[in-house]
């Protein structure tokens, strides 16, 4: 499954419409480079309506009463389709959990291990964000990582689903599914990316220029 990881509305309309896709993703960086001067609520209230599915808004406080406060918020703009992003952190455990109790939806974002991932599951995140190309910065890959929490997961029948994010290139995506993740959220310049193959677009116009130079 995809989901795509934008907050611009435009986009994740024309996106949409291909068929494919089935959240959105979006956190502070993506939102302060797309929408930096616009009302938050205003901007997710139009990611909505550009889209279908779980959309994913995170937490920006530090305290757990403010991050509650924050996620109340946020539940209430839409409470069947917002997906609250908690980043991973003792606070953040604690805050997954209160939130999973009451029913609301959660993303644990910012996982980066094994242990991380099991703990947010354990917690009750609905989701699991494992950041592939930022694990690869520090010098080790993915893979290893979603296919044990993949495993750990089945074998416990827990719940949690996992998101792969921080896809920097189109391998990330093939390599995030072979090995486990639920749902990948894709850049929108990675998802156009898997359009292309030059050999289906030169056999598309053999067969059109075909057509055209048909007897008649
Ligand atoms: C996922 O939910 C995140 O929004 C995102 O993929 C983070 O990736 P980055 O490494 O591009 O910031």
């Amino acid at each position: 499954m995809f989901f795509l990881d934008s907050s611009n509305p435009a986009e994740i309309q024309e996106l949409f419409a291909w068929g494919v896709l089935a959240g959105v993703t979006t956190n502070p960086l993506i939102l302060s480079r797309d929408a930096g001067c616009v009302d938050l609520e205003q901007r997710i209230r139009e990611v909505l309506a550009a889209s279908a599915g779980p959309v994913s808004v995170e937490l920006t406080r530090e305290t757990e009463a403010e991050m509650l406060e924050e996620a109340r918020a946020y539940h209430a703009w839409a409470p069947e389709r917002i997906c609250v992003k908690v980043p991973f952190s003792e606070i953040g455990l604690k805050v997954t959990h209160a939130l999973a109790q009451r029913g609301v939806l959660t993303n644990v974002t910012c996982v980066m291990s094994f242990n991380q991932a099991y703990l947010a599951a354990l917690a009750g995140g609905a989701y699991v964000s494992i950041f592939s190309g930022r694990i690869r910065d520090m010098g080790y890959g993915a893979a290893p990582v979603i296919a044990q929490t993949r495993a750990r997961l089945d074998r416990e029948r827990l719940p949690a689903e996992i998101i792969v994010g921080s896809i920097r290139h189109l391998m990330d995506v093939n390599e995030a599914l072979d090995a486990g993740a639920h749902v990948v959220t894709v850049p929108p310049a990675i998802l156009r990316k898997m359009l292309h193959n030059p050999k289906t677009e030169e056999t598309i116009r053999e067969f059109n220029a075909a057509w055209e130079k048909r007897a008649k």
